[in-house]
């Protein structure tokens, strides 16, 4: 009983003290978990920043892709080969660094670069760039393409597929890479 001689007093300064002490350990709890989240943001923010970089690096963010050094290509120069890889996805998955396909690069007599899909537009076989002919001759069914991608016969339904290139850095190739649907005349990506 208190002061005022009324039990009913008593009952409700218990229930206050009751949620007071509730109101103290939440606070205590929140600024507890808080005092541990910072610290373990900023371990997680370290960790991350090189894939955060790596990703604001690559050319996902474009569509352009680095293929590859300048210095592998000379005025006038052979083509050259260079690998594709990067995110590929089907229904269920993601894979990192697949092999997306293959690209030529040339730089011509001004220093002008032209990138091909090095992928044939007829049924899709891979072509591959002869120094001998100065072609890019597709062995499937013995047809070429001259270095500025067109035809030399009728069996492709189209020319090379052409690419964007660009120079960044002063020495890295990159490259809009893109694959596109075979057996058509129409380039169609896919
Ligand atoms: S696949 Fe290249 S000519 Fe047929």
């Amino acid at each position: 009983m208190n002061e005022s001689g009324n039990p009913q007093d008593n009952s409700d300064q218990g229930h206050e003290n009751q949620r007071r002490g509730f109101l103290v350990k939440f606070a205590a709890a929140a600024f507890g978990g808080l005092a541990g989240a910072i610290p373990a943001f900023f371990a997680g923010g370290f960790f991350l920043t090189p894939l955060i970089n790596k990703r604001g690096k690559d050319k996902e963010s474009d569509g352009f892709l680095f293929v590859g050094s300048l210095s592998n290509l000379s005025p006038g120069g052979m083509p050259q080969a260079f690998k594709i890889t990067g995110t590929k996805k089907d229904a269920w998955t993601t894979f990192a660094e697949a092999a997306l396909g293959s690209v030529y690069v040339h730089m011509g007599p001004g220093g002008e670069l032209t990138a091909f899909n090095a992928t044939c537009t007829h049924l899709g076989c891979k072509v591959d760039y002869k120094p001998e002919t100065d072609v890019y001759l597709c062995p499937c069914h013995d047809s070429s393409f001259s270095l500025d991608g067109e035809r030399n016969n009728e069996i492709p339904p189209r020319p090379m597929d052409s690419l964007e290139v660009e120079v960044r850095e002063e020495d890295e190739i990159w490259v809009k890479f893109e694959n596109y649907r075979a057996g058509t005349s129409k380039k169609i990506p896919v």
